[in-house]
């Protein structure tokens, strides 16, 4: 059966139906947003692959990926050295995507102060994109890196995944995420079944992400 078949950066996309339009309408503006901050898709190197499954409907876990309005409190160690503030957290849609972007403090503050999080590093600021329908690409603040990952239903209160982990040369992950998300919203459950799932939104691992922004030695 033929399919559609094309690459940004160290990603290929394959779509069942060749004659779908191309990649770069459903990537819009990401991939210029990408660039814009720092990141250079093409110098990148797939390091890992962390699978999940949540007890949550998938759109559910696609939802809490599409604020940061948790963040402060879910997310105390990321919130102290990024900007979650409403005022501050700029939020952008188009057709096939939208997209989240924040900025570093320029001091860090808050309960999570001190955490092992350092994202000092060629990128200044994150980018966290929602691709239509299951797919997210996270841009953390520090050194060169992107996790790419999916949400796939198998069942109606039943979510499984993963994310891909790609870095810069000289960049390495150090120590595995540890997933925060376990709450409830509107009745729908979310949660955790593993303490390495990887994360049903970007900053749910995002504190242990930032040690994994580190050069190696
Ligand atoms: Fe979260």
């Amino acid at each position: 059966m033929p399919v559609a078949v094309a690459t940004w950066g160290p990603l290929v996309f394959v779509h069942p139906d060749a004659a779908a339009p191309p990649l770069e309408t459903l990537l819009g503006s990401v991939p210029a947003s990408v660039r814009a901050g720092g990141l250079d898709p093409e110098g990148l190197r797939f390091h890992s692959r962390v699978e999940y499954e949540l007890q949550a409907n998938w759109k559910v876990v696609i939802e809490n990926y599409l604020e940061c309005y948790h963040c402060a409190v879910a997310h105390p160690g990321f919130s102290s050295v990024v900007e979650v503030d409403p005022t501050r957290y700029r939020l952008e849609a188009s057709s096939w995507s939208s997209s989240q972007f924040c900025g570093l403090r320029e001091t860090p503050r808050g309960p999570g102060t001190g955490t092992s999080y350092q994202p000092s590093g060629e990128i200044t600021g994150g980018q966290f994109h929602f691709l239509w329908p299951n797919t997210r690409l996270n841009v953390f603040p520090g050194r060169p890196n992107l996790s790419v990952g999916t949400a796939i239903p198998i069942g109606p209160e039943r979510t499984r995944g993963f994310f891909d982990y790609f870095f810069g040369e000289g960049v390495r992950k150090v120590r595995p995420g540890t997933c925060l998300l376990s709450t409830t919203r509107s009745g729908a459950k979310t949660g955790c079944s593993s303490s390495r799932c990887s994360a049903a939104c970007a900053r749910a691992c995002s504190e242990a992400e930032g040690s994994y922004l580190r050069a190696s030695s």
